[in-house]
Parts: C-alpha cells; sequence; structure tokens
C-alpha cells in the first residue's frame, strides 16, 4: 500500500491566541493539496479554540499523561485532549525525555493512553549528538523502538518521529544516506515485530525541516512526512513543507 505523506506542526511552548489565524492559513493551504495529511499541535491552550476555527482539522496535543485521570497536577490526560476536539498526540518528544526525564517505559505508557481514548499517536525516537558521533545511533533508536513502541495497535494509528536531538533548533540534519539508513532500519525492525502490519506506519524525520531541505528529506527511502517545530509556526514558513511533501 501507499503511505500518504504527513507533515505535523509542533508549536512547542508558542502560541497565544492571535495565532490561531496562522493554523486557519496553514489548514486553507493544506486543503490544495489533499494527498497530504496535515496536523498541528499546539499548546494545549489552544487546542480548543483551533478544532473551534478550523473544524474538520487535524489538531493535536504535544503530550499526554498516561493515567485517564487523577491527582496529578499539571498534566492533561488523553482523554481530555479527546474531548477537547484532538484527533492526535505527541509522545516521548526529546523535550520531554529529556527535560522531564520521561523513560521509554513512560513513554509506552503514554502512547498506550492516546490510542486507548481514540487518539492516533506520533512517537518520537532519536539520538543524542554524541550517541551520533560514536557511531551508535541506529542501535540507540531501535532501542527506543523496542521499549516504546506498544503492541496491539491499528498501524494506521501510529506514527513514529526520528527527530535526531543534535539537529532540533540548531540548523543542523543529517544527511539523506544517514535518514534513509535511520529509517530503513525503524521499518525494520517494526517489521520484525508486527509483520506486514508495519507497511501502514508512518515514519517522519523531525529537526530542522525547513522549506529549502524538505524535498530534500522527505525525499529519502521510508521517510513519509516531517514534524516541524519552528518552520511550523507560520503559514509562510510552514506551506511550503506541505507543498514539498505534495510533489513527492
Ligand atoms: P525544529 O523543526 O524547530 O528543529 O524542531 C523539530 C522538533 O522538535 C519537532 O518536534
Amino acid at each position: 500500500m501507499t503511505r500518504r505523506k504527513y507533515v505535523v506542526g509542533n508549536w512547542k511552548m508558542n502560541g497565544l491566541s492571535a495565532a490561531i489565524g496562522e493554523a486557519q492559513a496553514i489548514f486553507a493551504a493544506a486543503d490544495d493539496h489533499a494527498v497530504v495529511d496535515v496536523a498541528i499541535c499546539p499548546p494545549f491552550t489552544l487546542i480548543g479554540a483551533m478544532v473551534a476555527a478550523a473544524p474538520g482539522k487535524a489538531v493535536g496535543g504535544q503530550d499526554c499523561h498516561s493515567a485517564t485521570s487523577g491527582a496529578f497536577t499539571g498534566s492533561v490526560a488523553a482523554a481530555m485532549l479527546a474531548d477537547s476536539g484532538a484527533s492526535v498526540v505527541i509522545v516521548g518528544h526529546s523535550e520531554r525525555r529529556e527535560g522531564f526525564a520521561e523513560s521509554d517505559a513512560d513513554v509506552r505508557a503514554k502512547a498506550e493512553a492516546g490510542l486507548a481514548a481514540g487518539l492516533s499517536v506520533i512517537l518520537c525516537v532519536g539520538e543524542p549528538r554524541e550517541v551520533r558521533e560514536s557511531g551508535g545511533a541506529i542501535d540507540y533508536v531501535l532501542a527506543q523502538i523496542a521499549g516504546s513502541v506498544p503492541e496491539g495497535f491499528d498501524p494506521h494509528r501510529l506514527a513514529i518521529a526520528y527527530e535526531p536531538i543534535w539537529a532540533i533548533g540548531t540548523g543542523l540534519v543529517p544527511t539523506v544516506a544517514d535518514v534513509a539508513a535511520m529509517h530503513g532500519a525503524i521499518r525494520g525492525a517494526l517489521t520484525a515485530r508486527f509483520g506486514g502490519a508495519a507497511e501502514d506506519m508512518r515514519i517522519l524525520y523531525g529537526g530542522s525541516v525547513n522549506g529549502e531541505n524538505a524535498v530534500e528529506l522527505l525525499g529519502a527511502g521510508d521517510v513519509d512526512g516531517a514534524l516541524v517545530g519552528g518552520a511550523s509556526l507560520t503559514a509562510a514558513k510552514f506551506v511550503p513543507i506541505v507543498e514539498a511533501a505534495a510533489t513527492l
């Protein structure tokens, strides 16, 4: 089967109400490129307003708690994201794994919670710079996959995002050959575990994707789209990435 291209904006901790107009502009432009699935993951505070302003579009959270409810001050449950109109959740972003000490087991539990709440999940993996430089990147990422990807899900509802930590927000990107090698290794690990269902799972690249490098990076083998940070905050920067994906 052919996997549809998927371009996702991760707004991180950026965006006040005034930014909703950018999301509307992004989704409107994306309508011209129906071969590409587009989602935006704003801060929790904007999800409801974004869903209201862009009905039927894919809006997501950037994290969820693994529990369904309870005494977890400051956290948001997956069912709460769904209740606010979200259809997607990112789990295991390196900024959560590093900054909030999330383990593979934590990420797996969050992914399971997202799937149980009816969301589709984007599960992030990626190596730090010293691991890339020591030649251990593929082993490192495959261990994250083994530890954090759950069992028994609809493959269409779980995407992997490979985001080398050293490429996030730095303007540095891996070579196309390195991206293709990593994505091929991830596909191989998913196939070993899930058989033919792995063919339906999308593997996104993330880390300093922009309108200039998108065709090259998204055209690499086994790359099914992009998870975009800084360049997803405005339509002017994000739409060219969607357009690039539409050409592939
Ligand atoms: P940048 O696109 O800003 O490098 O961020 C990538 C990222 O972390 C997306 O989740």
